[in-house]
């Protein structure tokens, strides 16, 4: 089945006054999916959104939509709508009003606009609250209002930029599950911003990992999680003990001073490597049954598991999390399956720690 996609960016850069903050990305948006876009604080999240939604236009390279050329199509010609951190809401007007506010402006008939927003309403479970003010609602519920204001308008694209970060974490995920809820049941392509790898990881169906104005990798979460390119999307999703080693051969891996099977190939004999085991991948054994041999640092409990902080006898450290419980000092096993281990280009961990906060703020 051919791929049905109704935004791409071809080469686009985004600079500020010779500042690039947008580096020659290319990437394509299917129809009806829900995207993520995953990085740290300015790597450049809410200007892929803008160039989208047609706030600002790209310095070089172009956008397509639906396979249209829209670098120079203004914001209120594109089928796009965008909920923002914030809101944005009126608050001298009731939740009626602002939802009804893009079709008044549309200039569409009094009674089609009542039955538009009673269905919007509808959609983010707000039936009833037409006539509350905006300062009588709680954080949850403005936020659903700033939903039902950009659906109303049936975009085409719904973009989303980190809008559940002002909410607590409790509400935060109920809300996390809604929105995916609803973005199956409309049907229309999300893309929606965020910092949090967790929520990215919960709810996309595809991310795509930021980081200084260059997309890492994109794929599906499990992708991301299980085969981090680099030591930048290793680290950035999740905990990650991340070690150097040598790719002995196909299937066999030298790291902490000893070999291991693995899975991965296709490496130059002795390549380094850098490798990646993640801490729920390492299970507690007696020491003479574990793979590594390491000596507990420290302990947490975290509710669901422990976690341990471990030193091999080459220093390394390496955090596990285990509903199994050791003793501080204690010599334990780690013990791994050849499929928890993770190898990564040492070329491509290298390219994104070059000059790593060199043009920090
Ligand atoms: N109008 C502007 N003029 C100059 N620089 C800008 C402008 N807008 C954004 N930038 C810079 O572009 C970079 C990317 O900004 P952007 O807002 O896309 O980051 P972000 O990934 O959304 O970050 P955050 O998570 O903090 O919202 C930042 O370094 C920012 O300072
Ligand atoms: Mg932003």
């Amino acid at each position: 089945m051919s791929k049905d996609v109704i935004i791409r960016f071809e080469h686009v850069t985004k600079q500020y006054d010779g500042l690039v903050v947008l580096d020659d990305v290319s990437f394509e948006i299917e129809r009806g999916k829900f995207y993520t876009l995953l990085g740290p604080s300015g790597c450049g999240k809410t200007t892929i959104l803008r160039l989208i939604a047609g706030f600002i236009e790209p310095t070089k390279g172009t956008i397509y939509f639906n396979g249209k050329n829209i670098n120079h199509v203004p914001a209120n010609k594109r089928q796009v709508n965008t909920v923002f951190q914030d809101y944005a809401l009126f608050p001298h007007l009731n939740v009626f009003e602002n939802v009804a506010f893009g079709l008044r402006v549309k200039k569409m008939k009094y009674a089609d606009i009542q039955e538009k927003v009673a269905e919007a309403l509808r959609f983010v479970n707000l039936e009833g609250y037409e006539h509350r003010e905006i300062r009588e609602m709680s954080g949850g519920q403005r936020q659903r209002v700033a939903i039902a204001r950009a659906i109303v308008n049936e975009p085409e694209v719904l973009l989303l930029d980190e809008p559940l970060s002002a909410l607590d974490l409790k509400l935060r995920t109920e809300m996390q599950y809604e929105l995916r809820e609803l973005q199956r049941r409309l049907g229309i392509t999300f893309i929606f911003v965020t910092h949090d790898q967790e929520e990215a990881l919960a709810m996309s169906d595809q991310i795509f990992v930021l980081h200084k104005g260059k997309i890492q990798q994109s794929g599906t979460p499990k992708d991301i999680y299980d085969e981090p390119v680099n030591r930048f999307v290793a680290d950035f999703i999740g905990e990650s003990n991340i070690l150097p080693g040598t790719m002995i051969a196909d299937f066999l891996v030298e790291f902490a001073g000893k070999r291991f099977e693995c899975v991965d190939q296709g490496f130059y004999p002795n390549e380094p490597v850098e490798v990646v085991i993640r801490p729920e991948d390492l299970e507690i054994t007696t020491r003479d049954q574990g793979k590594l041999q390491v000596r507990v640092d420290s302990q947490l409990f975290r509710g669901v598991h422990y976690e341990l902080c471990c030193y091999d006898q080459h220093g390394n450290e390496w955090l596990v999390h285990s509903t199994k419980k050791a003793e501080v000092g204690e010599e334990i096993g780690l013990y791994f399956e050849p499929e928890a281990i993770h190898v990564m280009r040492v070329s491509e961990a290298q390219e994104v720690s070059d000059g790593e906060g060199s043009d920090e703020t």
